[in-house]
């Protein structure tokens, strides 16, 4: 049976001189797929990690890789973080010129394509392209790091996508990514979203990573 939503914990928050153990407690508490955020310190602020990473998760875990491309240029990177091991590829409308070819090589190298776009960007801008995405990861903080609050002005934004896709590619999915915890993840289900990034909910959670997933599942029905 099709679980009605996936647990994506973005290893950002994660202890790194734990990585392979923090995966493996996020795996058997359930995670569904695990988040990696690059960030190139150009896109945004604060530069995070590489293939390199990528490819050590690989080793530790067979749940897909979904990897969140912050960066300029992604198209330069795409082979690299796909040889690593990456399952999704999700890029930003701000740093393609060229989104449909972009999309299109990600889907060359047999990789599912993902797009993206900041809590200011309309959704008007990634409308062009939703029929040729496997999923929509809608941005609720400004990308570059975990830890900050929750934007609600984007939630009617899941609802707006989800209405659309409805109608012109019903089976992509839409993933919701920042300010993630038991206060505010329900709204974002019931507007449509159906695979849930959290960072500092899950591998913060005073209680440990088990109780941290938990406590976002159990705000669903
Ligand atoms: C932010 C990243 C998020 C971040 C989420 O730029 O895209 O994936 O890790 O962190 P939390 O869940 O702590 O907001
Ligand atoms: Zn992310």
């Amino acid at each position: 049976m099709k679980k009605p939503y996936l647990f994506s914990p973005s290893i950002l928050s994660a202890d790194f001189t734990q990585l392979g153990d923090q995966i493996k407690q996020a795996e058997e508490a359930g995670a569904d797929w695990f988040h990696i955020d690059i960030m190139d310190g150009h896109f945004v602020p604060n530069i995070s990690m590489g293939p390199f990473i990528v490819e050590a998760c690989k080793r530790t875990t067979d749940l897909p890789l979904d990897v969140h491309l912050m960066i300029e240029k992604p198209e330069v990177y795409l082979e690299d973080f796909v040889n690593a091991g990456a399952g999704v590829l999700t890029v930003h409308i701000e740093t393609c010129p060229e989104m449909d070819i972009t999309l299109q090589n990600i889907h060359n190298l047999g990789c599912k394509a993902g797009i993206t776009f900041k809590p200011a960007t309309e959704v008007n801008k990634i409308k062009p392209y939703l029929n040729d995405v496997d999923l929509v990861l809608v941005m609720s903080v400004n990308p570059g790091f975990s830890g900050q609050s929750f934007m609600p002005e984007v939630v009617p934004k899941i609802r707006q996508i989800r209405n659309i896709l409805d109608e012109i590619n019903p089976d992509a999915l839409i993933e919701v990514d920042g300010g993630i915890n038991s206060k505010t993840i329900r709204q974002t289900f019931d507007q449509g979203a159906e695979i849930f990034v959290a960072a500092s909910a899950i591998f913060n959670h005073p209680l440990g990573i088990q109780k941290g997933l938990q406590s976002l599942r159990d705000m669903l029905p």
